[in-house]
């Protein structure tokens, strides 16, 4: 399972991958540090434009050292933590100063430059060297966690080992370049946080959450876990007399308690029917639902959080393939379980 993983993730990237950035098959260790550093303030999107204006103005290393302070701040406003600019600007300075303005070529060597960590050190090491390291990023964590089917939560102790281990072991040793580039692609373009596109996904077969229905759990954060607002929504699945179901399991609230088909999200979401049926297809491949009552938000507290709950009822026409574990129950089965009070008082209400 885990050599096929490599394998498909790299023929995807090879034939299907058409995310474009300035960065990408750049192999300056400086163009690739300064992409880096500007992705760990901002989302690509607004990270291209700081890229191109501080690439244009400092074309090499030796450009930025030479650059006044307050000049490289001006190019950075916007971008926020100023300190990570004043690490940019210490670090363009002793490689010049210290290393004959050679960028260091070994992920140790990186390592220990100023405002490099373990992530950087490995984009640059693999996508300047081709040096067998893996990044291990939000992506990885997303992409490893859901096919792997891991619920150790990525920020812990133990998770960070955990998923620093496994991202060495899927690595393409001979390919690590390309092998980061497609995991990152992969992890933003297909894997997403949000409505993941399973439905098309080359590893679906071999996805572990997608079989056991647990895309939307994972990855596990500890933060998440600890927040204090958290918002679920509920897809109530109807076939017929029959609702679909599936029993907590992970180290979280409500273990072992029943629930409906859950998306948790980091925020309130304005659930309309093309949001509804966009996330059916993507995740579940589903085409022919007839969605019907969207619950306003309903609210349990909990000691140390709140969980804000929203239903929305859906009716199938077909079971959907996509979906191989939970159960099919009706009313009457439905009763006999038990389910979280959120669960329990929205039913209810339903009723009366
Ligand atoms: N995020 C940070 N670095 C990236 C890269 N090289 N490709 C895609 N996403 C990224
Ligand atoms: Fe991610 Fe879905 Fe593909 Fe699994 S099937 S790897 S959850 S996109």
């Amino acid at each position: 399972m885990k050599k096929s993983f490599t394998s498909i993730l790299m023929d995807w990237h090879r034939h299907q991958n058409d995310r474009e950035m300035p960065w990408k098959g750049e192999k300056k260790p400086y163009r690739i540090w300064l992409s880096e550093i500007i992705l760990q303030q901002t989302r690509v999107e607004q990270g291209m434009a700081y890229y191109h204006r501080l690439v244009e103005q400092y074309p090499t290393i030796q450009d930025l050292a030479q650059a006044p302070d307050q000049q490289v701040f001006k190019l950075w406003e916007g971008l926020g933590y100023y300190n990570r600019c004043r690490n940019l600007l210490y670090t363009a300075r002793e490689i010049v100063e210290k290393r004959n303005g050679i960028f260091p070529s070994t992920y140790e060597d990186l390592l220990s430059l100023k405002g490099v960590g373990p992530y950087t050190a490995a984009a640059i090491a693999s996508f300047a060297y081709n040096l067998p390291y893996a990044v291990v990023d939000g992506n990885v964590f997303r992409v490893l966690a859901r096919y792997l089917g891991i619920d150790t939560a990525t920020d812990s102790t133990e998770g960070k080992k955990i998923f620093d281990d496994l991202a060495y072991e899927m690595l393409d040793k001979k390919e690590p370049a390309l092998y980061n580039q497609a995991i990152m692609d992969f992890g933003a373009t297909v894997c997403k946080p949000m409505a993941p596109r399973c439905s098309a996904c080359p590893l679906q077969h071999g996805c572990a959450a997608l079989a056991t229905g647990k895309v939307n759990q994972l990855p596990v954060k500890e933060k998440t876990l600890q927040r204090k607002t958290r918002y679920f929504n509920y897809f109530i699945l109807q076939y017929r007399q029959k609702i679909w179901i599936q029993q907590r399991t992970a180290k979280d609230i409500w273990q072992h308690l029943f629930e409906f088909y859950l998306v948790e999200t980091e925020k309130q979401l304005r659930w309309d029917t093309s949001l509804i049926q966009n996330y059916l297809k993507d995740q579940l491949n589903i085409y022919d639902a007839r969605i019907g009552k969207i619950s306003q938000p309903v609210v349990q507290q909990l000691t140390h959080q709140q969980i804000k709950g929203q239903f929305i009822h859906i009716e199938l026409s077909q079971k959907p393939a996509s979906i191989k574990t939970g159960d099919w129950k009706n009313t009457v089965q439905i009763q006999e379980l038990a389910f979280p009070k959120l669960i329990t008082s929205y039913l209810k209400h339903l009723k009366s």
